[in-house]
């Protein structure tokens, strides 16, 4: 057989890329929007591939959100016994039709109609992320998702199956060049790199990372500044689905909330403390990295320095350190005359301030017993 000339080769490329693009043709319509494509098994298993760690799981979680049109992404990372990672993504983006949650999971379902999507991470709009993930993960759930409201999507995984970088708290040093375009330089590639990517790359979209109590705690203050825009009558777009938290008024309400419209498993305990301002809101991956002036690159500790803003209302917070220890001397002389009534040892108070009150703590021993 004669070697394929210049030209036979050309031919040949070219009916390939005829033959990838007419795999791309649509199966079934599912109505919505929503197609099912038709797509070769070289393909499916390609693609399959693409799903190779925790990395790529949130990479495509969140790219997800991104193509939804959400203004906000709000990603909940925790690992449960050293083993089994736990990614939460919520987002207020289109949302999606009722009718299509299941769907979502099954191989080539896309909304993506229009072809293949390509961007910084390379190819996507297959309708086959979900499907990976749900081939890997332990789980992968739908938790919530309403047409113009946002999404919530919650998957488990297990690390000695599907792996992660170790180092999670560091972000990529980040490189900038003679125009002053901020790119990512160097770092290990862990979920912090992959949302630092998504912030520097799409500008407008604030992107959150934390515990589930971190990103509970974010939503919080976030709702409500909504409702208070809302009772204003200057409430824009639709409710997001963490609108109704800032309503809550005890842990044991937002503990609850948080599990049964959110998907997030935290403790009345620390529920309570976010209430009580001991758990602040985080600061957006994109306030920090746009921070300058640091040694180093950036860490997830810098995501916990709250805005200071945020104090501003809290009554307690005009109490300073010189009143504090006034009302514990004050209190100590006090405790320690009708401690001697009861033969009570009261040990120096312990004040904290929390929002519009002061929490005063007395541990008390019986004299006897420590004598
Ligand atoms: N966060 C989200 N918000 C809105 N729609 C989503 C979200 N996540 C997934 N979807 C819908 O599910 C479809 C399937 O997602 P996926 O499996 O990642 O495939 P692809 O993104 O390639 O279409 C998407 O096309 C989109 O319509
Ligand atoms: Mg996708």
């Amino acid at each position: 057989m004669p070697k394929p000339g210049r030209d036979e080769g050309d031919l040949l490329g070219f009916v390939r890329r005829f033959a990838d693009r007419s795999t791309f043709t649509v199966e079934e319509e599912l109505g919505h929007g929503y197609v099912r494509l038709r797509v070769t098994e070289a393909e499916r298993r390609q693609a399959l591939q693409d799903i190779r760690c925790v990395e790529d799981v949130v990479k495509e979680l969140v790219r997800n959100a991104r193509d939804a049109g959400a203004r906000e992404i709000y990603v909940s990372f925790q690992k449960e016994r050293g083993r089994w990672r736990n990614v939460t993504v919520l987002d207020d983006g289109v949302g999606i039709p009722e009718p299509l949650h299941r769907k979502i999971f099954e191989a080539r379902v896309t909304s993506k109609v229009d072809g293949v999507v390509e961007d910084a991470f390379g190819v996507h709009g297959r309708g086959m992320a979900l499907f990976s993930i749900k081939q890997v993960a332990e789980e992968v759930r739908l938790i919530d998702s309403v047409e113009g409201r946002g999404t919530i999507i919650y998957t488990r995984l297990d690390t000695h199956k599907i792996p992660e970088k170790k180092d999670q708290s560091t972000f990529p040093r980040l490189e900038r060049d003679e125009e002053g375009t901020v790119s990512v330089g160097g770092g290990p590639r862990n979920v912090p790199r992959v949302l630092a990517e998504y912030a520097l790359g799409c500008k407008d979209v604030r992107i959150f990372l934390g515990s589930n109590a971190e990103i509970l705690a974010t939503l919080y203050h976030r709702s409500q500044e909504l409702r208070k825009n809302w009772a204003a009558g200057t409430g824009d777009g639709a409710k997001p689905l963490w609108f109704d938290l800032g309503g809550a008024r005890e842990g044991r309400a937002l503990h609850l909330l948080a599990w049964e419209r959110l998907g997030l498993n935290v403790s009345e305990r620390n529920a309570f403390r976010i209430l009580e301002y001991e758990i602040p809101p985080l600061l957006s991956v994109n306030e920090v990295l746009s921070e300058e002036g640091r040694d180093g690159p950036p860490r997830r500790s810098d995501l916990h320095r709250q805005a200071r803003t945020v104090w501003v209302d809290h009554l307690a917070r005009r109490l300073d350190q010189e009143d504090m220890e006034m009302i514990s001397s004050s209190l100590g002389d006090l405790l320690r005359c009708i401690g001697e009534r009861h033969l009570l040892l009261v040990e120096p108070p312990v004040i904290r301030r929390r929002k519009n009150r002061i929490i005063i703590s007395l541990a008390l021993h019986d004299k006897e017993e420590s004598d």
